[in-house]
């Protein structure tokens, strides 16, 4: 017989060997996997979620309201009229999700800690029993060998505080309470994140209103607002140094992804600039520690008034840079004086379930090389990734999401080549744990790996689940 072997044909040649009535050398099948995409050893594999989406118990242990209580109790303001009352109830079965965790296999979770617990009137007194429950969250993550990440501001602001971000106050609070809960678990937590996405706070709350507080002030008070989210930033960046100096410190931010139109010199070069000027009030402020000139040109007399000290503040040194990227613009160099186009999307470009998020596996390479390129930070976390889709439940009771699972594997894949060609990325944490409170969206959108039934707070784990562990197991994309 000729050297006819399983291993070379595979299955097809065993079967129709099989019909044929050959026999074949006995082979097993299910061989161990050749990794072509292996990630590095001590790669940090991760989920993240945030308070005011997974919690609820919105009043529990002395809890007031932040801006996202009030704004979803608005009528027409999310959809369906959804809040974050019980949401996940999280607050309560934060063993189980933490049990959910460990399952996974993940060294780390990125979690946020609800302001509003800690200093119901957003400043002032600190209410202890609030922060008690993340002192039992935390020892729980550790007794299950996972690794606390943690985001000190990630959208509940207390509505308490007057203005809001229109003021300057608002940031010098977010310090203090940044300060304050870094040294109560300075002894047990080691990564601080000081707040999340400044466009998604600063320009949907107050640009266009369609996230909390609602409001849509002139371009100057908005350029205010941006400001004051930065120095926020900024000013919780030292108190969080002051008070947890082992502390690696860092910011969840989510810059507009460039990817080149065609992979060449000229394209990427263009994808660079578009980085540095299209995240000029966000990223690039809190990286060179000054807002850049054609910025400042551009917004003329609405440009935000800054005083002597926030830009310093601003530009604090961080030990990473978070990156939350879920979708990609292209960009083309078209010889103009800023060097580039953006080129716009066509109606048939593809998205997951929510339209935001179009599809493009390579801007989770691009967000990590262009911010690379031009920051040169030492290290990079992608600190939010991962898709909306539909949990269709099969008659089985599953959910067979393979649709996530292509977004992960693809974009896992592009990730995979920024770590080989050396960019500094530490980890990844995948958006998200379970199905949660989708902001404006309510619970119509769902991004979780676990489903969860909300009449009852059942979790199952969806395909994507068991995909995500087995990538974790073989620390390789799967
Ligand atoms: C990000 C938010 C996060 C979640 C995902 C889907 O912009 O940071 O809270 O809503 O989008």
């Amino acid at each position: 017989m000729k050297d006819i072997t399983r291993r070379q044909f595979g299955k097809a040649a065993a079967v129709s060997a099989a019909i044929a009535g050959v026999s074949l050398p006995e082979f097993s099948f299910g061989q161990p996997p050749v990794e072509s995409r292996r990630f590095p050893q001590g790669f940090v594999w991760g989920c993240a979620t945030a308070a005011y989406q997974i919690e609820g118990a919105a009043k529990d242990d002395g809890r007031k309201p932040s801006v996202w209580d009030v704004f979803s109790h608005t009528p027409g303001k999310t959809h369906n009229g959804d809040t974050g009352d019980v949401a996940d109830d999280s607050y309560h079965r934060y063993k189980e999700d933490i049990g959910l965790l460990k399952n996974l296999g993940v060294g780390a979770y990125r979690m946020s800690i609800s302001w509003p617990r800690i200093f119901p009137d957003g400043t002032g007194k600190a209410n202890p029993v609030g922060l008690d429950h993340y002192q039992r969250l935390v020892d729980e993550l550790l007794a299950n060998g996972i690794t606390p990440y943690i985001t000190l501001f990630h959208w509940d602001l207390p509505v308490a505080l007057k203005g809001g971000w229109q003021s300057r106050d608002t940031a010098l609070a977010c310090a203090e309470y940044a300060g304050y809960v870094a040294h109560q678990l300075a002894d047990r937590v080691h990564y601080f994140m000081t707040t999340n996405e400044f466009a998604s706070f600063t320009d949907l709350g107050y640009g266009n209103g369609a996230f909390a507080p609602g409001l849509k002030p002139p371009a100057a008070k908005l350029n205010q607002v941006r400001h004051h989210g930065l120095l926020a930033h900024g000013l919780s960046v030292q108190a969080i140094r002051a008070n947890a100096p082992a502390a690696q410190v860092g910011v969840a931010e989510n810059p507009t992804v460039f990817a080149p139109v065609i992979e060449d010199e000229r394209n990427i070069e263009a994808a660079r600039r578009a980085t540095r000027q299209e995240n000029a009030p966000f990223l690039t402020a809190v990286l060179e520690g000054k807002y850049p000139t054609s910025y400042l040109e551009r917004e003329g007399a609405n440009a935000p008034q800054v005083e002597p000290g926030d830009m310093k503040a601003i530009g604090s040194p961080l030990d990473f840079v978070g990156l939350n990227v879920y979708a990609p613009y292209y960009v083309r160099a078209d010889g103009s004086p800023r060097g580039y186009a953006i080129v716009p999307r066509q109606p048939s470009y593809p998205h997951m379930a929510s339209a935001w998020i179009a599809v493009g596996p390579e801007c989770l390479y691009w967000a990590v090389r262009n911010v690379c390129d031009v920051w040169h930070p030492g290290a990079i976390y992608i600190t939010e990734n991962g898709c909306s889709a539909d949990d269709m439940m099969t008659a089985a009771g599953r959910i067979e999401d393979t649709d996530r699972v292509m977004y992960l594997r693809n974009y896992l894949t592009h990730l995979h080549r920024a770590v080989e060609e050396g960019y500094p990325v530490k980890g990844y944490f995948l958006w998200s744990l379970l199905n949660n409170f989708e902001w404006a969206d309510g619970y119509s959108k769902r991004f979780g790996i676990h489903y969860v039934d909300f009449k009852t707070e059942k979790r199952t784990p969806k395909l994507s689940a068991e995909w995500y562990r087995e990538a974790i197991a073989r620390n390789a994309v799967v």
